[in-house]
């Protein structure tokens, strides 16, 4: 199946708002939902529903089958060994705050930190901050230059100067498609003892991922960026890291034996899966992977990028724009990913957003949950930046939309 024809799978993009057809250029904050997802969930939800790991009678038996089947189909996707070790959460703030808590049991002593670095999504950064605080240990956050690269140096300083628990970083920026260079992230922070949790929300739908090659110990992600219904995350770990995640919810499902003075419980990935999980959640999750696993990876990254390109190409020639992360685009090695940050030079974000919305071309405008980050490229004054983010489904005519659109905003706005 060919990229270029992958729009006409997602129904939304058939509808009309106010009598007009739109472009959808914020897949970064959720994905839209291709029709083998909808028609999953749909024929789940009016044939086949049953509790799991409950019955006694097909029905179940059928759904605890598919269900498990899902957890195999995310391991094999994200290349771990085992299904045991893909947890089901929320999300991936569920999945963060799954370990975190856990991180809470840990006994501290000065010079323990945790690390995070200044591109971090708020839910891989708060939860880290609030820990440290708690446990009265450094929290240490990683700087980026002004094109959003990360300062390898300064980590290694980090790793070298304290004892670092866990570094914890995302895979590529929300904000500007930065893609980190994880493989060495992960290698310094092994050599220096730490664990490494990595935050893969975005480049999930993007670039192949491979936790056993690059001996990641913990992976997170959620399923509505990946084309997959709400409600439903992913924790991957590696068995020994898991096996010591304390359980933070209790219930049923995740225990073996109970009596009244103690409660044995399941092994992995049960224990940590407390009550009845998000089932169609899981199928259409299931559903998402196997559509994706249709594409040449390759040849999605390439139809991606090539918009990307565009864009970047079409707001160069605007000299009131300025973009971020923009010298990365060229280098067509792994530095960065569909999402394009701009701002218009001296105008408020969301002005230009709502001009953008009313030509029906919808973006992002604000800090996108990086507050951080927007206050290092100096964004705070101006609303943060407007955003453009894009998928498998982008047409070039978004890209053409937005830009006459932005032709627009300018001559309004300037
Ligand atoms: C990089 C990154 N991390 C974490 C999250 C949180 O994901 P969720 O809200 O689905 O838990 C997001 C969502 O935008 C994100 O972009």
């Amino acid at each position: 199946v060919l990229p270029e024809n992958a729009w006409k799978d997602f129904p939304q993009l058939a509808q009309k708002i106010q009598g007009r057809s739109y472009s959808y250029l914020d897949s970064a904050a959720t994905t839209l939902k291709p029709w083998p997802v909808l028609e999953a969930v749909s024929k789940f939800l009016t044939s086949d529903v049953a509790n799991v790991h409950r019955g006694a009678y097909r029905l179940s038996d059928n759904v605890t089958e598919s269900f498990e089947s899902v957890r195999t189909q995310v391991s094999q996707w994200i290349g771990s060994q085992d299904p045991r070790q893909i947890i089901f959460t929320k999300g991936a703030t569920e999945s963060i705050n799954l370990v975190s808590n856990s991180f809470r049991n840990l006994e501290y002593k000065k010079g323990d930190a945790i690390v995070v670095t200044q591109l971090e999504h708020h839910s891989n950064f708060v939860p880290w901050q609030q820990l440290c605080q708690e446990k009265g240990i450094d929290f240490l956050v990683v700087p980026v230059n002004d094109q959003g690269v990360l300062d390898l140096d300064k980590y290694e300083e980090f790793l070298k100067n304290y004892r670092v628990k866990l570094v914890s970083v995302t895979l590529m920026s929300n904000v500007l498609g930065v893609i980190t260079d994880i493989q060495t992230i992960i290698q310094l922070a092994h050599k220096h003892g730490a664990l490494v949790l990595g935050d893969a929300a975005q480049l999930i739908s993007f670039q192949a991922i491979d936790v056993k090659k690059w001996d990641i110990d913990f992976l997170v992600f959620s399923g509505h960026k990946l084309f997959a219904p709400y409600g439903l995350g992913v924790l991957y770990g590696k068995f020994d890291v898991l096996n010591q995640i304390s359980c933070y919810q209790f219930g049923g499902s995740m225990v073996l034996k109970v009596t009244q003075s103690q409660t044995q419980f399941q092994e992995l990935p049960y224990r940590l899966e407390a009550g009845t999980p998000n089932i169609e959640g899981v199928i259409g999750l299931g559903a998402a992977i196997s559509y994706l696993n249709k594409f040449d990876r390759s040849q999605m990254i390439e139809h991606e990028m090539g918009l990307h390109n565009l864009l970047i190409q079409e707001l160069n020639l605007i000299s009131e724009i300025k973009i971020f992360a923009h010298h990365l685009w060229q280098a067509n090695d792994n530095q960065k990913g569909p999402v394009v940050s701009f701002i218009l030079k001296g105008v408020h974000s969301s002005d230009v957003a709502q001009i953008l919305n009313q030509e029906n071309v919808f973006v992002r405008s604000g800090v996108h949950c990086a507050q951080p980050l927007a206050e290092r490229l100096d964004l705070i004054k101006c609303g943060g930046s407007i955003r453009a983010s894009l998928s498998v489904y982008s047409q070039k005519k978004d890209i053409e939309k937005l830009i006459s659109a932005i032709y627009k905003a300018k001559e309004i706005l300037l």
